[in-house]
C-alpha cells in the first residue's frame, strides 16, 4: 500500500520537475519554474521518508528520528551557505554540491555491493557504474571547486599522454567490471578488492580530467560535472530501486549535457573533447602576454559622458567586473537616462560572460533593465559595426579580438563580441590586468578604444553625474 502510494507521488514529483525545467527556460516563467521545483522536491522528500519509515520493512520511529536529525543538520548548513554566497561565488558552491552527489553515489554503490539481488549480473554492473561515475564526479568537482575558488592554480596540468591515460582508465574500468561480474559470489575478498581498485582508479581519473582543463574552459567543466552528478544520481536510483531518483538523475544528466553542448558551441570547443577531458591548451599555442601592443589611451568620466551625449546608438557589453563592482544598478540608471534622451541603448551578452551561465542576465534583470534590449551575442554581433559607442563594463576575454584574429592565442576560436568594429569603445576596468583566461587583450590598444580606469560602479555613477 505505502509503496503504491509512493510510486504515485513519485510520478507527480517527476512531472513537477519537468515543469520546473520548462519554466526555467524563460525569464518570465522562471519564478513559476522554481516553485514547481520546490513543490516537486517537497513531495519527493515526504514520500521517500514515508516509504523508508512506515509500514512493513520500514525503519519505524527511530529511523524517522535519525532522518529528521540528519536533514535538519543539512538544512542548517545549506541555508547558511546559500544565504552567504555571493553571486560570483555560485559556480564554486555548485561544484562543491556536485561533489556530495558523487560521494553519495560511491557510498550507495559500496553499500549495495553487500546486498543480494535477484539479477546478480545486472546488479554488479550497476554497482560498478554507480561507484565509477560517483567517484569521477566527486574528485572532479573538488578540483573544480579548488580552481574556481583560486585555492589552486587554474592553469591546466599537462601530463604526457594525458588523453591516453584517460582512455586507459576507462578501458581498465570496463575490464574490471567484466571480471567482477564473472567472479563467483563466494570470493568476497576478491570482489571487494576489485571494487576498491575501481574506486581509486575513478577518483584518480576525476582528479586528472578536471586538473588538465584550463581556466577559460572551466564553465563547461562545471556544467559537465552537473551532468555527471545527474548520471551518478540515476545510477544510485537503480541501486536503490528508486524510480524518482532515476528520473531526476536523467533530467539533471541530460540537461547538464545539453547545457555543456551549448556552451561548447559558444566557446568553439568540441563536445567530445570535453567529455574526454584533457583540453584547454592546444599544442603550439603560445601565451601572447609578453607581446608589445603599443600605447593605450585613457578617458575620464566627463569625456565618456561627452561621447555618449553625441551618440545615436550605444551597446553595453558587461562582464565579470560588472558583477564584482555590483555596477548593474547605476548601469540600469545610465541606460534609462540615455534612452530618455532618445539614444538607442542595447546590451550584448556573451554566453560565458561572468562566472556562470546567465550571470549577466540575472544581474540586469535584478536592476530592472527591460528584457527586450538585452540581446545575445549572435543577435547583436552584426550590428556592432554600425554602433557609435560600445561600453565594455568589466568584460575582458569575451571582447578579445585575439580570439578572432590571432590563431596562436590561447583563446583562439572562441566566439567573441566584435566590439572593436564600433566607432568608439570605452573599456571600464581598474588596471591593465588580464581577465579570467590570463591573456592580454589587444582591444585596449586599438585606436578607437579608450580606457576608463577605476571601479565600474563608481565610474558609471560619475558618468551619470556628468550627463
Ligand atoms: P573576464 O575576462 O574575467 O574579465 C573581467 C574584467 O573585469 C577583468 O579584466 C578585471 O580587470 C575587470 N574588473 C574586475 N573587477 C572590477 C571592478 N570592480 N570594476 C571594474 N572592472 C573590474 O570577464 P568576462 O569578459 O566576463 O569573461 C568571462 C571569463 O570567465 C571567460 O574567460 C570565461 O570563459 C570565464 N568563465 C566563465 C564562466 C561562465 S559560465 N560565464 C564560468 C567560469 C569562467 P581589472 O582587474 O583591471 O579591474
Amino acid at each position: 500500500m505505502s509503496a503504491t502510494l509512493a510510486q504515485g507521488a513519485y510520478i507527480v514529483a517527476g512531472l513537477l520537475f519537468i515543469l520546473a525545467l520548462a519554466g526555467l527556460s524563460r525569464h518570465e516563467s522562471a519564478r513559476a519554474g522554481v516553485r514547481f521545483g520546490v513543490a516537486g522536491m517537497a513531495v519527493a522528500l515526504v514520500f521517500t521518508v514515508f516509504l523508508a519509515t512506515a509500514g512493513e520493512g520500514g525503519s519505524g520511529w527511530l529511523g524517522l528520528l535519525l532522518i529528521v536529525v540528519a536533514m535538519a543538520a543539512g538544512a542548517v548548513i545549506g541555508l547558511d551557505r546559500a544565504r552567504k554566497v555571493e553571486m560570483t561565488g555560485m559556480p564554486e558552491l555548485i561544484a562543491m554540491l556536485h561533489s556530495f552527489v558523487g560521494l553519495a553515489a560511491v557510498l550507495v554503490g559500496w553499500n549495495s555491493s553487500y546486498e543480494e539481488s535477484p539479477y546478480p549480473a545486472i546488479h554488479d554492473v550497476e554497482v560498478f557504474v554507480g561507484v565509477f561515475i560517483g567517484a569521477v564526479t566527486f574528485t572532479g568537482s573538488i578540483v573544480a571547486f579548488l580552481k574556481l575558488s583560486a585555492r589552486i592554480a587554474s592553469k591546466p596540468l599537462t601530463l604526457p599522454f594525458r588523453n591516453q591515460l584517460n582512455l586507459a582508465a576507462i578501458a581498465v574500468f570496463v575490464v574490471l567490471t567484466v571480471v567482477y561480474v564473472v567472479l563467483p559470489e563466494e570470493s568476497v575478498f576478491g570482489r571487494h578488492l576489485l571494487l576498491g581498485v575501481v574506486t581509486v582508479l575513478a577518483l584518480a581519473l576525476g582528479w586528472h580530467l578536471v586538473a588538465s582543463i584550463g581556466g577559460g574552459d572551466m564553465p563547461v567543466v562545471v556544467s559537465m560535472l552537473n551532468s555527471y552528478s545527474g548520471w551518478a544520481a540515476a545510477a544510485a536510483g537503480f541501486l536503490l530501486g528508486n524510480d524518482l531518483l532515476i528520473i531526476t538523475g536523467a533530467l539533471v544528466g541530460s540537461s547538464g549535457a545539453y547545457l555543456s553542448y551549448i556552451m561548447c558551441r559558444a566557446m568553439n570547443r568540441s563536445f567530445v573533447s570535453v567529455i574526454a577531458g584533457g583540453f584547454g591548451v592546444e599544442s603550439g599555442t603560445a601565451a601572447s602576454g609578453d607581446e608589445d601592443y603599443g600605447e593605450h589611451r585613457e578617458v575620464g568620466a566627463e569625456g565618456a559622458a561627452a561621447l555618449l551625449s553625441g551618440a545615436k546608438s550605444v551597446v553595453i557589453t558587461p562582464g565579470y567586473g560588472m558583477a564584482v563592482a555590483q555596477a548593474q544598478y547605476p548601469v540600469a540608471s545610465l541606460t534609462k537616462a540615455l534612452r530618455d534622451k532618445g539614444v538607442d541603448v542595447r546590451f550584448g551578452i556573451h554566453p560565458v560572460a561572468g562566472r556562470l551561465p546567465g550571470h549577466m542576465n540575472v544581474l540586469l534583470a535584478e536592476a530592472k533593465v527591460p528584457y527586450d534590449i538585452v540581446l545575445e551575442m549572435d543577435e547583436i554581433n552584426d550590428d556592432l559595426a554600425d554602433t557609435d559607442v560600445v561600453l565594455v563594463i568589466g568584460a575582458n576575454d569575451t571582447v578579445n579580438p585575439a580570439a578572432a584574429e590571432d590563431p596562436n592565442s590561447p583563446i583562439a576560436g572562441m566566439p567573441v563580441l566584435r566590439v572593436w568594429e564600433a566607432a568608439d569603445v570605452v573599456v571600464f576596468k581598474r588596471s591593465m590586468a588580464t581577465g579570467y583566461a590570463g591573456v592580454q587583450n589587444p582591444l585596449f590598444f586599438r585606436e578607437n578604444t579608450q580606457m576608463l580606469f577605476g571601479d565600474a560602479k563608481e565610474r558609471v555613477e560619475d558618468i551619470l553625474r556628468a550627463l
